[in-house]
Formats: structure tokens, sequence, C-alpha cells
């Protein structure tokens, strides 16, 4: 099943004429709310009045040419307005390749720094995802560019990759903000972790040295981008073990993904913050969710027949 989604999400033929159909439509807004960024914010206010911040980002395919990543950032400077006018608890995450990283790595500092300069005059916030391993060095240089000059702005990285322990403490020293992720890409065994359970140990060893960073006074932000609620519950334990409560560090889940346990958590003192993801260029990323946990295609297959 996940071989036949993950073909599926590589095929241009499927993708020019799946997203047409209107059962299709339906059953993406599981996890998307809509195609643009009004539907995302809109999300965002009902997650706001369940006690859930937000995180904004929008969906898009490789850039081809490095001048369209200023017509990314202006979307984005628009999504911060947007986010300060409606006075929304909420954050921009954005795909380094998708400001040109692969492309123009100075330009891309250079949107990157307008979009936190703005960000920062609106009291706002931006992260950047981590993509494939090639992109994770120019990524933490990218980062390391920006911290110097914002606060503001956050990174992800990932428990798969060996090399993730050293980029934690070679961050540290910056005070800086954190996404810890288990890792959404395939990555060779000479790199990586394979197993699931090596992965969970690595995010709870990575996730106690950045409480360790903490209670030794490290100003460092920690967020855990997982739905696995038992790993988030081990890193609680961990927190009051050195005497840091739940509001050290936030939960991030995706939209549409373990609602109930978002509300649970935010309910029983979790700072949960919610990823919307919106734009048109949702077919292959839709795939993928699927693959990711092919029962989802259960509720897809509901979700089009009733
Ligand atoms: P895991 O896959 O072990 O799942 C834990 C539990 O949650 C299981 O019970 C599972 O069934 C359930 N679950 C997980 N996904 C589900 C789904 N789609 N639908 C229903 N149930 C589901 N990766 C990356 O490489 N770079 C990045 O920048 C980011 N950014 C990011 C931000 C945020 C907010 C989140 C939540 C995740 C990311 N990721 C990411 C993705 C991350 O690396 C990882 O691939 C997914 O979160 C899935 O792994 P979990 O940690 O949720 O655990």
């Amino acid at each position: 099943m996940r071989r036949v989604l993950l073909w599926m999400a590589g095929s241009p033929w499927l993708r020019d004429r799946l997203p047409r159909l209107w059962f299709v439509r339906r059953a993406v807004r599981r996890f998307m709310p809509g195609e643009d960024a009004a539907a995302a914010l809109n999300a965002g206010q009902q997650a706001q009045a369940l006690g859930i911040g937000s995180l904004y980002t929008r969906l898009g395919e490789h850039l081809t040419r490095p001048d369209e990543a200023a017509a990314v950032a202006d979307h984005y400077l628009g999504v911060l307005e947007a986010i300060a006018e409606r006075k929304l608890p909420g954050e921009v995450s954005i795909k380094p390749s998708q400001l040109g990283l692969d492309l123009d790595p100075s330009a891309t500092f250079e949107h990157a720094a307008r979009l936190a300069a703005h960000a920062e005059k609106l009291d706002g916030f931006v992260w950047l995802d981590m993509e494939s391993s090639e992109s994770t060095e120019p990524t933490l240089a990218l980062y390391e560019q920006l911290r110097a000059i914002h606060p503001n702005v956050g990174v992800c990285l990932q428990a798969a990759l060996h090399r993730t322990a050293g980029d934690l403490q070679r961050l540290l020293p910056m005070g800086p903000a954190i996404r810890l992720v288990k890792g959404a890409y395939a990555e060779p065994r000479a790199i990586a972790y394979q197993g699931r359970h090596e992965i969970d140990a690595n995010f709870a060893a990575l996730a106690a040295e950045m409480l360790g960073a903490a209670r030794g006074g490290t100003p460092i932000r920690i967020a855990l981008g997982t739905h696995d609620v038992g790993l988030i519950e081990q890193v609680d334990t961990h927190a009051g073990a050195f005497g840091l409560d739940r509001t050290g560090f936030e939960v991030q889940m995706l939209y549409g993904v373990r609602i109930d346990e978002q509300r649970r958590l935010a309910a029983s003192g979790y700072r949960v913050r919610q990823l919307i993801s919106y734009g048109e260029s949702w077919y292959a990323w839709y795939m993928r969710r699927l693959a990711e946990r092919p029962a989802n295609v259960l509720f897809a297959l509901r979700a089009i027949l009733g």
C-alpha cells in the first residue's frame, strides 16, 4: 500500500487529474483546511479557541528559478501581517528550498532575513523546516546567519540523523529555538538510524539534552514536533526530574492528526501548536501523508463515500 501511494505521489498523470475530482478534494480536507492562506488562518482561529497555537506553511513544488523565491517571501510577509491583524498565536514555518536555498544561498539569506526582520516588528516568529540530508548543512548555516541577527527564528532538527547530537551542541551557544522531529526523509544507513526504536531513543536523548541546557540557563526554546504521545510523556517525565514543568517545552502536531490528543494535551497544561498546511500544490504532499500511515486511506475512503 505504502509503495503504491508513493508511486501515486510521483505520477504526473495522476497529479494532473486526481486533484480535479470533487471527492478527492473533499478527502484532502482532513489534513488541509483549504488552498488559500485565509482558510488556514480560519482554522488557526478555531484551534486558538481550544487553546492551541498555530504554524502556517504553504505547500509548493521545488523552485526552478531563483526569482520565484522573492514571491514566496512576499507571500509569507502577507501571512505574518494577517497573523498580527487577527491577533492569532501563529507563526510561519518555511522550507528553505522554497526560498531558493538549493539555487542561491545568499539570496535565500536575504529573503529569510527580510521575513525575520518583519516578523520581529510584528512580534512574530519564523521557523525553518529541515529537508533531506543534502540540505542539512546549508540549512544550519542559514539558521546560524539569521540567528546571529534575529532572536525570533527557529530551525528543525531530525532525530533520525547521526549528526544531530553534534548539530545541537553547535547551536546551543546561540540560544536557539529548535523543533525536534523524527525525520520525514528516507536517508541512507551510513548517516541515519533506520529502526523506529533507535530513532525514538535518539529523540528522547536529544530532548533530554535540550532540557538539560534549559536547566543550565541556556535560553533555548524547545519544540517537540511529533504525534508520539508516549515519547512526549517520556520527555515530560524527564523535564519533571530536572525540576522543569511542561510549559518548558511545546508540542507541535499537524492539522488533522491526533486532534483528540492535541486537545487532551492542551487541556492538561501542555503548550500545543498545530502546523497548518495550505496551497494549491497539495497532491504529492497529500499522497505522502497517506503513505506515512496507510490506515489513513480508510479515512480518505470514508470521506469519499460519505
Ligand atoms: P510516528 O510516525 O512514530 O507516529 C506516532 C503516532 O502518531 C502513531 O500512533 C501514528 O500512527 C500517529 N501518526 C503519525 N502520523 C500520523 C498521520 N499522518 N495520521 C494519523 N496518525 C499519525 N520532518 C522533517 O524531516 N522536517 C521537518 O521540518 C518536519 N517538520 C514537522 C513539523 C511538525 C509540526 C510535525 C508534527 C512533524 C514534522 N516533520 C518534519 C515530520 C516528522 O519528521 C515525522 O515524519 C512525522 O511527524 C511522523 O512521525 P511522528 O513523530 O509523529 O511519530
